[in-house]
């Protein structure tokens, strides 16, 4: 006699939804072999049948949106990309991932590199280009090797280079490694470093789309972005939109990391919850609970306990006061200090600061300085509202979307965690850490007021 076996709601086969993780478990995952044996390159045979055009417009109706943290339709992207100019017309992937939290492009492409190939060569068919570049950051050497190994293999089996299946298309592509600076992630300073160029981020318009690379029309994805292409072909439009939502549909990949029980990525439909995500891997660690966290990298406003049930798409995200960012999960549980995380996460934003516009090589400067003071016990009062003021002064208002990042983490914590910045005002330190508190330093001459 069979029983049927209860639905468990919250078991992973029931949430998840793994395409490009799919076989990441398995030997070889990388190699080209292992990726034919999981309908590797049937996505590619299928659109290279189609018109370009129809490539567009299929990737468009699906509803495929960025995954580098914008979230804009990639379908409207490449046909952005003006056809019959007479100009070569460029494919650049962003793989400079850098966002403090954000680590799913590099495990993408160290387990998966042919999914990004693939998804490469339907993209430049669609967009009519034969060159496409690679951007991947320098410091991640072991995927370097990897990504130049796939590509060795995809030109060895005529999936890159000259007249690609029968289909006569051409293309090159060229893996270049970046110098490890988080502006060559933002896509016009990425141009400006692939040139060769210091990394700076450049005026818009002229918009990528009409002068990109080398002044000719560039499109820049993401890897994920890209990477989600060849599945969406294979599979179809249809598939694809059965997950997620009507405006944010499809899969994608989540990075939980911090004080959880089962750190890692978990590729799931668009709208999934983080007490789904937690309920179905572990949790927070043992015996203790969240406090709060980033739906998108360090540069998205920070949630709480509160928004356990947000749904992590575009709009779910956006309607609870953040951004889906690059769906990094960062969880912090109740032994972490607020006031000391934001201070990382700001002197990060000033280390990586290009200085090209005074708000915010100064003001993340001088957020710095406010910052370590307040946590140190060597606040004033009014550094909370001249946090907030400073902060301000970046935000909207600064060359790049570096300064409205450097400034969400300063606003969303004072607007959830005003209180513990008052203790360390009136406390003269971190209720959290002793250490770093004037009240427990003698000899702290800058005050004299030590107890
Ligand atoms: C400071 C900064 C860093 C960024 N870093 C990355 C990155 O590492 N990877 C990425 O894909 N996009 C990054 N972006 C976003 C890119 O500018 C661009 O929007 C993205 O590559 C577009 O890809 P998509 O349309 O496929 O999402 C960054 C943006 C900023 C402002
Ligand atoms: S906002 Fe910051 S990173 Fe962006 S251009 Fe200005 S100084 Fe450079």
């Amino acid at each position: 006699m069979t029983v049927a076996a209860e639905v468990d709601e919250t078991s992973p086969q029931k949430i998840l939804a793994p395409v490009l993780s799919a076989f990441w478990d398995q030997p070889g995952s990388w190699t080209l072999d292992t990726y034919r044996r999981h309908d590797g390159y049937a996505g590619l045979r299928k659109a290279l049948a189609m018109a370009p055009d129809d490539v567009i417009a299929y990737v468009k109706d699906a509803g495929l949106r960025g995954r580098g943290g914008a979230g804009f339709p990639t379908g409207m992207k490449w046909q952005f990309i003006p056809q019959g100019d007479g100009k070569p017309h460029y494919l650049v992937v962003n793989a400079d991932e850098s966002e403090p939290g954000t680590c799913k492009d590099i495990p993408l492409l160290f387990a998966n590199p042919h999914s990004l190939i693939e998804g490469i060569v339907i993209a430049c068919h669609a967009i009519r280009s034969h060159h496409a570049f690679i951007y991947l950051r320098g410091e991640v050497v072991p995927v370097l090797r990897r990504l130049h190994e796939a590509v060795r293999e995809a030109y060895a089996a005529g999936f890159l280079g000259k007249d690609i299946l029968g289909s006569g298309l051409d293309l090159d592509v060229v893996v270049h490694a970046g110098a490890g600076a988080y502006i060559c992630g933002e896509e016009t300073a990425l141009l400006d470093s692939l040139e060769g160029r210091r990394g700076q981020p450049r005026l818009r318009p002229p918009f990528p789309a009409v002068e990109g690379l080398y002044a000719c029309p560039t499109v820049v994805n993401n890897v994920e972005s890209i990477a989600s292409v060849p599945a969406l072909i294979h599979r179809g439009k249809d598939w694809f939109r059965s997950m997620g939502s009507e405006k944010s549909p499809g899969f994608t990949l989540y990075s939980l990391s911090g004080h959880v029980a089962s750190p890692g990525q978990y590729e799931a439909p668009l709208g999934i919850t983080l007490r789904q995500l937690l309920d179905m891997s572990g949790g927070m660690r043992p015996g203790h609970r969240l406090k709060f966290w980033t739906p998108g990298g360090s540069s998205t406003p920070m949630f709480t306990e509160e928004h356990l049930d947000v749904p992590l798409d575009y709009e779910g995200v956006g309607a609870a006061g953040s951004m889906l960012g690059t769906k990094a999960l960062q969880c912090f549980d109740e032994t972490t200090c607020v006031v000391r995380a934001v201070t990382r996460w700001t002197e990060f934003y000033a280390h990586e600061s290009c200085g090209k516009c005074t708000p915010c090589r100064e003001g993340t400067y001088w957020l710095v300085q406010l910052l370590r003071d307040i946590e140190a016990g060597k606040g004033r009062p009014g550094d909370l509202d001249k946090l907030n003021d400073i902060a301000d002064n970046i935000n909207g208002k600064s060359f790049c979307a570096l300064g409205d990042g450097a400034a969400s983490p300063i606003f969303s914590s004072l607007k959830y965690f005003r209180e513990e910045y008052e203790q360390h005002l009136s406390g003269r330190g971190c209720p959290f850490d002793p250490a770093r508190s004037t009240a427990w330093a003698d000899n702290d001459a800058h005050l004299g007021v030590n107890a």
